[in-house]
């Protein structure tokens, strides 16, 4: 395995983390410096994707390197039956960086066994979404002007949200405390109750969006109730609509509060919310791009301040 993969949040330090947001911040100031000069990028979407595949395309783009790859596998040879060691063994012969997305979990770590090329995970399954999570600590630093102490309210799908599972483990370096808001069907897993029992994280759980959870809150992250994780339709249909956020219900927030969406959203957020300024998830997409550009440059050893 490439040790500049992105798989899991995990296999990044606090400091790394740090650095990427730095980064991130220099790249917010200077997002066309041309240091892919001559680098191929393979992006490698067997999921739908409008923002991250477009940010990472976009980032590499801006930073003067090359785009390939596919964002409809049913385009590529996956669809003859090709496995995902032989994509991958092939796209390694072409692109200097992989950035993949996958239903299966696993399927980046997995791909990192096969190449010595490295992989950026942009998504698998219902597991981790690392680069999300970068743009969510850069979103959720630059609002606050910490990471440290918050108090972030996790709300819908918090069993196959990839990305409040990514968030919540890169949290654990700044005490965070949480607010988990579902329903029965759509809870925390247990294996991330447990992180935060190991890591010390305090959590509370709810299934009322009450004012009371709302106005405790630095940070209200929404999710979208994901209808391609559900077996049963009818399940997805009894849950989908259980949690909205409207205007109205944000009259009493702190004043610091920021709303977060990975997006896309269905009814989650009422699109009345848009134009209160505590709205930040067309923000947060858009930091997306300078999130990526740093992780670009740590996959790749470049050095964009010194280059
Ligand atoms: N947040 C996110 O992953 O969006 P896309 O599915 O559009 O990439």
């Amino acid at each position: 395995m490439n040790t500049k993969s992105l798989v899991s949040i995990d296999d990044i330090s606090r400091d790394e983390i740090l650095e990427l947001i730095e980064k991130a911040k220099y790249f917010e100031a200077n997002p066309n410096l041309k240091v892919l000069d001559g680098k191929v990028v393979a992006t490698l979407f067997f999921e739908p994707s409008t923002r991250t595949r477009l940010s990472f395309e976009t980032a590499v783009n801006r930073l003067g390197g090359r785009v390939i790859g596919f964002s409809d596998a049913s385009t590529s040879s996956s669809a003859k039956g090709e496995t995902l060691k032989d994509t991958i063994k092939m796209v390694s012969n072409y692109a200097d960086l992989i950035v993949m997305r996958h239903h299966l979990e696993g399927a980046a770590r997995y791909a990192t066994e096969v190449t010595e090329v490295p992989i950026i995970n942009a998504g698998d399954g219902s597991n981790q979404h690392p680069s999300q999570t970068m743009l969510d600590l850069y979103s959720i630093s630059k609002t606050q002007g910490k990471l440290n102490d918050l108090t972030i309210t996790m709300v819908g799908d918090l069993k196959y949200g990839r990305t409040v599972h990514s968030l919540l483990m890169a949290m654990r370096y700044f005490n965070p405390t949480f607010n988990f808001v579902a329903c029965e069907e759509l809870q925390m897993p247990a294996e991330y109750k447990k992180f935060c029992d190991t890591h010390g994280i305090k959590y509370t759980e709810h299934k009322d969006f009450s004012p009371e959870v709302i106005n405790s809150s630095d940070i209200l992250y929404m999710t979208r109730v994901q209808r391609e994780r559900f077996t049963d339709i009818m399940e997805y249909e009894k849950v989908k609509n259980l949690y909205t956020l409207r205007n109205a219900m944000l009259a009493d927030a702190k004043p610091n509060l920021k709303v977060l969406h990975p997006l896309p959203r269905i009814n989650e957020i009422d699109q009345d919310v848009d134009d209160n300024p505590k709205a930040y998830y067309f923000d947060q997409a858009r930091n997306g791009l300078f999130a990526r550009q740093a992780i670009i440059c740590r996959a790749l050893g470049i050095d964009p301040v010194n280059n």
